[in-house]
């Protein structure tokens, strides 16, 4: 009897010490969504605080938050992780998730994060040269004393987390920043031995530098993330300042994870679990493509344009999207509201089920394009509307003929003698209204009229007299209010469900 009892406690001390020193990491949300904090902004505890906060009134669940190698290791082997510390206690506090971005050795193609003990000794840390031989401000991929300091550092970060992060917020960890060197190829004499003992061509084809010096910063920055993950393994990624194919030498960091060397990473960083897009480029929807399919797409950067956003999420699958610089969101009313309709939208989106999303991309797609999204055996036809400023959303199947559908500035139709059941538009959770007659076309069409943030109206000489704002979209009037971003409809929230009427 006595035994029987103490089965329970023998068996997790066997899977405790089975399990030995290796950290094990729990279940990961599905989806998270958030912004990048400005490089700055986790310098002190204060602006930690004040970011985080920031993070929270937009509905943001995840923050990534740079650790800066030259605050934690001002000394060799002298290690301060109080700012670190300072992120998860802020960011638990506050029940935000976080992803540390490793400022180390690169950051931006260059090396400002290194402490100065290794970036102001260039004889033992040395830069990447020119094909002149002079010095960049970025250091050599060659070196192999930095990736050993850098790889030391890293690990000791990785081994504090493992024993700090008890409620493990830190979700994924980026290892460096948009690496790469704005050169052809590093000339330094480690290179160039590496470039002939390679037997590179002599004759320099385009791609050969390029993939040169992929491999050199893959190999890096893989060897830094295996010396991480060896103390603490938990997802970890890098991300590429992108370009297009036919940028020139020194316009770009040349090494970093782009489109044209993807395979060289893949092959020579086994160690990071995915490779991320910094999506600023027009093309949004061409680079979620090419960073995802053969693995999950996590974008750590992009702008704080919201159908970026519900694209990535509803369309691409995104297991993240990331705004950088959300900080700077206060004179923005369209994305903070478009944020918080997405926070609402987090949990089903969460729920992986089938989905298509859309945007209408200001820079490629014509005002009144119209596109074809078939799901779940429907053919949603959705035709932006010519003279909505914005446009773009979700459609997420959650039953059989039953969607939830969030977006703005466009409506929606389902093929031949497919017609609404019932539209309910929700806000705050619950239904607003039960949508029929004019505001659907009596049940053929979704209109996303979206939700409006007005102030009650006061009439021209009587002062004394609110009129209330209106509900939803009244699209022409809104061009004759005062404030620009109060003319900006936001996305709604509608469940829908559908029948065939034969
Ligand atoms: C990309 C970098 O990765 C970020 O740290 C930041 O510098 C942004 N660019 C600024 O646009």
């Amino acid at each position: 009897m006595r035994i029987v009892r103490l089965l329970p406690v023998l068996l997790s001390a066997v899977l405790v010490l089975s399990c030995g020193r290796r950290q094990q990491y729990p279940q990961q949300p599905t989806v998270v969504f958030g912004g990048e904090m400005h490089n700055s902004n986790a310098s002190t505890p204060q602006s930690i605080e004040s970011s985080l906060d920031i993070a929270v009134s937009l509905g943001f669940d995840a923050v990534l938050a740079p650790v800066y190698w030259e605050l934690m290791e001002p000394e060799q082997g002298r290690f301060d992780f109080t700012l670190v510390d300072h992120l998860l206690s802020a960011a638990g506090e506050r029940g935000l998730k976080l992803g540390l971005l490793w400022f180390g050795t690169w950051k931006n193609g260059e090396s400002s994060y290194p402490p100065l003990w290794v970036k102001g000794n260039t004889q033992k840390y040395f830069r990447a040269l020119d094909a002149d031989g002079n010095p960049t401000t970025t250091i050599s991929p060659f070196c192999t004393a930095a990736l050993e300091a850098d790889a030391a550092a890293f690990s000791a970060l990785m081994s504090h987390l493992a024993k700090a992060d008890r409620d493990r917020v830190v979700i994924n960890v980026q290892v460096e920043n948009e690496v790469g060197a704005f050169l052809e190829r590093d000339f330094s004499p480690a290179a160039l031995e590496a470039w002939e003992q390679g037997g590179w061509p002599a004759d320099t084809s385009f791609l050969a530098p390029q993939r040169f010096m992929a491999e050199a910063f893959a190999k890096y920055v893989d060897a830094v993330a295996a010396a991480g993950k060896a103390e603490y393994d938990i997802p970890m990624f890098t991300n590429a300042w992108l370009m297009g194919e036919k940028a020139r030498y020194g316009s770009y960091p040349n090494g970093g994870p782009r489109e044209a060397v993807l395979d060289v990473w893949k092959r020579c960083a086994p160690h990071l679990d995915r490779l991320s897009p910094d999506i600023y480029a027009k093309d949004f929807a061409h680079f979620c493509a090419v960073y995802g399919g053969d693995q999950p797409l996590f974008i750590p950067e992009t702008k704080r344009e919201p159908g970026r956003l519900w694209y990535a999420l509803g369309e691409a699958a995104a297991s993240g999207v990331f705004s950088f610089g959300y900080e700077e969101s206060y004179d923005d009313p369209l994305y903070v509201y478009e944020c918080r309709t997405i926070a609402e939208m987090i949990p089903l989106l969460r729920q992986r089920l089938p989905s298509r999303g859309f945007w209408r991309n200001p820079a490629m797609d014509a005002k009144d394009a119209e596109l074809s999204l078939p799901l779940g055996g429907v053919d949603f036809k959705v035709h932006y509307i010519g003279g909505e400023p914005n446009a773009y959303g979700v459609i997420v199947q959650t039953g059989e003929d039953e969607f939830t559908v969030a977006g703005v500035g466009a409506w929606i139709d389902f093929g031949e003698n497919v017609k609404m059941a019932y539209c309910e538009e929700i806000r705050g959770g619950g239904v607003w209204q039960v949508l029929n007659g004019d505001e659907t076309a009596h049940h053929n069409m979704l209109y996303l009229r979206g939700r409006l943030y007005l102030e009650p109206a006061v009439m021209p000489g009587d002062e004394g007299v609110e009129v209330p704002a209106p509900m939803y979209g009244l699209s022409y009037q809104r061009r004759f209010l005062k404030s620009s971003h109060l003319r900006f409809k936001t996305s709604g929230i509608y469940r829908i469900k559908l029948y065939s009427q034969e």
